[in-house]
């Protein structure tokens, strides 16, 4: 009986402690359980490195430590997500060309200051808006349209009106289904076509230039070899007439060639001390018999306080001088006046060169240090038009800038400064 009751009571014991156990294993699983819920609410409110808290172990900890280990590798993605995205929008932010997207209600998600300046708007007129009050451009506007109903890719050239600029635009469907999301590149060629057009000038003025003593020359050599000429006095004067043809167009090769080494910066400056009023008294002393000869008074401004001495090319300055006292002159009607003078002007020294002649029209003085710009195309004179844009090239290259004012049947004033401290 006594065993009985001993064994009884053992089985009694392990019952009450598999009861035990079994509790104690059910409220751990629970609390794990309920742990989990709490982390994955937290979770997804955005506290995305929340991890189940605590130490678990055996079968109650299976659940935390999958879901500890779902949470790392879901922060871990979503961190090198938000790398990836934050690069994108560096490198569209950083592009030169515009770059806009369109959604399928037509609002503006994605924008780049590039796209705002070539619109001419301001970095956050585009960001969020409608795109068709954001950017009332027709052209652009009708692009993106038929880009939507077709799916398909569009490419255009659109010019805008003040400022004028020149786009070539693309509107590409970022979807296949038509009403998606629409990506418009937009790349400004204004400068492009400006040199493009701006060559083709320059190769028809050149022709044209050499064209018309080409002609002259050919008909007076074709007449005197017909050997029809006798008269030794029409002869020589065809010769006269034909080397001065030739000398006017080895100039223009000259003026180009000069012109285009300065253009590329292909005619580095000989930099040395140069006196101001020195380059003055050269430059009057050169054209004295000249302007004698045509009856006008040509001054140098008296003598201002010393000028401090310059870093310059003395032989290009004494070139810029020469062109424009070589126009006042040509410009300028007998009885006339010219004077030279040059002042210290804010860390610079500038020259001046008046005249009282012709002056020059309102509307051509923007034009006049253009390649090839004449006021005046129909008059017979020798010039080519590339005196001036030789001259802001030479002022150019040393740091300074041109000037022109002028009144029409008073007088022209042109001016070039030239810093004290070179730039180059
Ligand atoms: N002092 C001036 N007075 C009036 N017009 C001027 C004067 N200087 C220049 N111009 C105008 O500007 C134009 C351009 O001058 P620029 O010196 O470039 O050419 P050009 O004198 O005609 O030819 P080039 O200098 O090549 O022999 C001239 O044709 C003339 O119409
Ligand atoms: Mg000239």
């Amino acid at each position: 009986m006594e065993v009985l009751g001993f064994a009884a009571g053992v089985i009694g014991l392990a019952l009450i402690a598999l009861v035990f156990l079994v509790c104690r294993g059910a409220v751990r699983e629970r609390r794990s359980s309920r742990a989990v819920l709490e982390a994955s609410r937290r979770l997804s409110r955005g506290e995305i490195g929340f991890r189940v808290p605590g130490q678990w172990d055996g079968p109650a900890g299976q659940l935390p430590g999958a879901f500890n280990a779902m949470a790392q590798r879901l922060e871990d993605a979503h961190r090198s997500l938000s790398a990836d995205r934050d690069m994108l929008s560096q490198v569209v932010a950083a592009m030169a060309q515009g770059v806009v997207v369109i959604d399928a209600a037509g609002r503006i998600v994605i924008s780049n200051p590039a796209a705002a300046a070539v619109l001419g708007l301001r970095s956050g007129q585009l960001l969020g808006r409608d795109f068709s009050e954001a950017v009332p451009e027709h052209r652009l506007q009708e692009i993106v349209a038929q880009c939507a109903s077709s799916a398909e890719a569009q490419a255009s050239r659109v010019e805008l009106q003040r400022p004028h600029r020149v786009l070539n635009v693309a509107a590409i469907p970022l979807s296949e289904l038509p009403s998606g999301d629409i990506l418009l590149t937009i790349h400004d060629s204004t400068e492009v076509v400006q040199a493009e057009t701006s060559r083709r000038e320059f190769v028809s003025n050149v022709s044209h230039e050499l064209r018309n003593p080409l002609a002259a020359i050919r008909a007076m050599v074709e007449t005197l070899e017909t050997g029809d000429v006798d008269d030794r006095e029409v002869v020589r004067n065809f010769l006269e007439r034909i080397s001065r043809d030739v000398d006017r167009m080895s100039n223009l090769v000259d003026d180009l060639l000069e012109l285009s080494r300065l253009e590329s910066r292909q005619l580095p400056l000989q930099l040395v001390e140069v006196s101001p009023a020195e380059l003055l008294r050269d430059a009057s002393a050169r054209f004295e018999p000249l302007a004698r000869q045509r009856e006008i008074t040509l001054v140098i401004a008296p003598a201002p306080p010393p000028l401090p001495f310059l870093n310059a090319d003395p032989d290009r300055l004494s070139q810029v001088l020469i062109n424009l006292l070589e126009n006042a002159l040509r410009f300028t009607p007998p009885g006339g006046r010219i004077t030279l003078s040059a002042s210290e002007l804010d860390g610079s020294v500038e020259f001046r060169v008046e005249d009282s002649g012709v002056g020059i029209a309102r509307e051509h003085l923007p034009h006049v240090f253009e390649r090839f710009y004449k006021v005046d195309r129909s008059r017979r004179d020798t010039g080519t038009g590339l005196g001036l844009a030789i001259v802001r090239q030479i002022v150019e290259a040393h740091g300074g800038g041109v000037s022109v004012t002028s009144d029409e049947g008073v007088g022209s004033s042109f001016s070039f400064l030239i810093p004290l401290i070179p730039s180059h």
